[in-house]
């Protein structure tokens, strides 16, 4: 207990101490305890999805593990409230790595207030699957945005002395079959792409804990995979934390300790309790590798804080997080479109507006599964005391409609039609001046969706609406990307992901230019389903769905079908994951990659790049009449040898300009994101060769450009500590 020793000393001096059974139960959870109704529940349980008794005699806490996405989950049951923050998605949207931090420091500090030390949130997988439908917990189809953006959201939260967590590692990049797929892609892809993003996290973060998700990976399962867990994670990255399975993903008892996994959860399987301790009785398992996993577990709890700064319980402040939760939505919502200036809209001007659909006149629509943070007073169009339940379209009370109601002008008339019948939609739209349709795509963890297209006829809605109404304006809330087949039709689109318990002011300040829209595309939005690389999403049968829908099967696979397992071919796209695929087909996507417009305009000018490839520099003029933050981006295509047909982000930067001011902008280039992994050689070099630099505000509007001859180099073996 001495706190002038390192982590790594205090955690050995105390396993010393330990008897063989006192290590054995921290290598476990108690089993899902709260998750499943009769299950134990013990005492010194906090709530949360996880528990893990401590050992009083040696004064090692508990763990108290709480499922933490985009809020503290299950707060109903104890009577405690938690702030809803928009979707991890929609903050990516910002790139804003500082927005990011504090997205987590808000979780951190709820978390603390609770009671909790530990956070099972920092979902980390790439957008591969633009249909998964746990997107809304992810970042970012681009490795590198998503690894920096999660890795600042768990350095918030750990900012808090809590322990945090980075998963599902890894290639968990689709909902369905997740518990029986395996996941195939080449060893240099893997690299490149996924397990860059998860390598950029946890080099940024230093986590407590990585979650091992329940997919098989090129055969293994990814909680008994010597691959990922042993050789890429702990031994390639140098990762000093554990690893924790996800809830019912281990399999095994040798095989999964010696492939690396440290922890099993929720843990009533019975892998780690008994069987392990014999295991290493019988020698199977050595007691050194037993050791090491509780070392792990333990120097986590001495870094983190949560012996020396346990969590001290207060009452969580919900004006507080409202306002952080509106600012991270201000700062994430995409202008996708804004024919003739529309938007912002002049209070003054805007005479009467029909608001349609979305269930705009009570609330914003949330993300459901395990990141189901509990709506204050009950899901606001249904409301019912309690938990907000699985499987159900949560709304929390944060109306867009109140807040267009006071920031248009006093006498505006404003309405309001509910967007269930489009004909009738189209008759309110046709009299109003400006009509704003609100569409929403629910998602859930446990299941994809089966297009792009939006649900419930709401294309039929827009487009009713705008075939009578010139002046329409669509705000989406949707999980992720969707098909737009209205676009031509209407003026503005904004995109709002699932906004928060802030929305609704956040989305009326932004369409009356409170606030200036400035998130740019962090997924692509394409067209249609058949241009992307799995034209439907791979398993998605038919009888998958009708498995689906009976919630009384799920998680579990149900009595009545047992789904076979399937491979899920990402060699199709291989590296080539999301704007490179476009590129890489020469296919206009919908909505590229990076791109989101203002209400002000910037120009790029005078592109220079390091001789060493160090950095870049370029003067950024904001030639509009509002001030703005413009997010500038940094690609390069690598040489024809290094084979990647496709320019990739390499840097960015948010600026924030005053109407006519002007910027030089220098952005830092890490030599990691101009070198390619070669699996001959088990490293990664930076290619000889010509490299193309390209400077601008989305990934297909480019307009400053320099190549740059660059020598090779070899990269060091493992991430540098920072
Ligand atoms: C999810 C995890 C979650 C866990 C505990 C699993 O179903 O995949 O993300 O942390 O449950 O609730």
């Amino acid at each position: 207990m001495n706190p002038s020793l390192d982590p790594d000393t205090r955690a050995d001096l105390m396993i010393h101490e330990m008897t063989l059974d006192e290590k054995t139960q921290l290598v476990h959870g108690v089993g899902w305890g709260v998750l499943r109704s009769g299950a134990p529940v013990p005492s010194a349980d906090n709530g949360g999805a996880g528990f893990v008794p401590g050992i009083p005699r040696l004064h090692l806490p508990d763990i108290n593990l709480a499922d933490s996405a985009v809020g503290v989950r299950m707060s109903a049951r104890e009577g405690r409230y938690s702030t809803l923050l928009p979707s991890v998605l929609g903050m990516s949207a910002s790139w804003d790595p500082d927005l990011a931090f504090l997205y987590g420091s808000v979780i951190g500090r709820e978390l603390r207030a609770q009671g909790y030390n530990m956070s099972i949130g920092g979902g980390m997988d790439l957008i591969r699957e633009p249909r998964n439908g746990r997107n809304f917990e992810y970042s970012s189809e681009d490795p590198i945005l998503a690894g920096t953006m999660v890795g600042q959201l768990v350095r918030g939260v750990q900012s808090n002395h809590i322990m945090g967590d980075i998963k599902h590692y890894v290639l968990n990049d689709q909902e369905t079959g997740r518990n029986f797929l395996n996941a195939v892609l080449d060893p240099r892809s893997f690299r490149e792409t996924d397990l860059l993003a998860f390598r950029i996290a946890i080099t940024l973060a230093h986590p407590a804990g990585v979650m091992c998700s329940y997919n098989r990976v090129n055969g293994d399962y990814a909680c008994e995979n010597s691959y990922t867990l042993n050789q890429v994670l702990k031994h390639d990255w140098g990762f000093k934390g554990f690893v924790l399975s996800d809830w019912g993903g281990t399999h095994s008892t040798v095989k999964a300790a010696l492939a690396g996994l440290d922890m099993d959860q929720p843990g009533d399987d019975g892998y780690f309790s008994e069987p392990l301790k014999n295991a290493v009785l019988d020698g199977q398992v050595s007691e050194a590798r037993l050791d090491d996993m509780v070392h792990r577990i333990v120097r986590s709890m001495f870094s983190s804080g949560v012996i020396d700064e346990p969590p001290l319980r207060s009452v969580v402040d919900p004006f507080r997080g409202r306002d952080d939760a509106q600012r991270i939505e201000e700062e994430g919502v995409v202008l996708l479109q804004n024919n003739g200036g529309i938007l912002p809209l002049a209070p003054g001007k805007v005479r009467s507006i029909a608001v349609i659909g979305g269930h705009a006149d009570v609330g914003v629509l949330s993300g459901g599964g395990s990141a189901q943070v509990d709506a204050p007073g009950g899901n606001a169009v249904d409301p019912q005391p309690g938990t907000s339940p699985w499987g159900r379209a949560i709304y929390f009370r944060s109306s867009p409609l109140r807040y267009i109601r006071e920031l248009a002008a006093p006498r505006a008339s404003i309405t309001y039609d509910a967007g269930t019948d489009p004909a009738q939609a189209a008759k309110a739209a046709a009299n109003a001046q400006v009509a704003i349709v609100f569409v929403t795509q629910w998602m859930s963890e446990g299941r994809d969706a089966a297009t792009l297209s939006l649900p419930d006829n709401q294309d039929a809605l827009v487009a009713a609406v705008a075939a009578v109404n010139p002046n329409t304006i669509v705000v989406l809330e949707t999980g992720g990307p969707v098909s737009m087949p209205w676009v031509k039709a209407v003026k503005a689109i904004l995109e709002c992901w699932f906004p928060g318990i802030g929305g609704g002011q956040a989305i009326a300040n932004i369409l009356f230019g409170r606030a200036n829209p400035s998130g740019k595309l962090p997924v692509t939005f394409a067209a249609s389903d058949s241009d992307l690389p799995h034209p439907k999403v791979t398993g998605l049968t038919e009888q998958m769905m009708n498995f689906r829908r009976d919630p009384a099967a799920m998680p579990r696979n149900g009595p009545r079908f047992r789904p076979q397992p399937f491979d899920v071919d990402y060699n199709v796209e291989g590296m080539a994951v999301g704007y490179r695929w476009f590129q890489e087909k020469n296919e206009q996507p919908l909505f590229p990659f990076g791109f989101g417009l203002s209400y002000t305009h910037f120009a790029y000018s005078n592109l220079s790049v390091d001789p060493d490839a160090k950095s870049v520099r370029f003067d950024l003029r904001n030639i509009g009449s509002r001030a703005g933050d413009e997010i500038a981006e940094v690609y390069v295509t690598l040489p024809a040898s290094a084979a990647e047909p496709f320019r990739k982000l390499a840097a960015w930067k948010r600026v924030s300009l005053a109407a006519g001011a002007m910027q030089t902008v220098e952005i830092p280039i890490d030599p990691l994101y101009l070198s390619i992994f070669s699996p001959a050689d088990d490293g990664w070099s930076r290619p000889e060769g010509d490299f193309l630099f390209e400077v601008g505000g989305a990934s297909a509007d480019l307009p400053l450009r320099h190549t740059l001859r660059l020598t090779a180099i070899r990269l060091q073996p493992r991430p540098v500590e920072n």
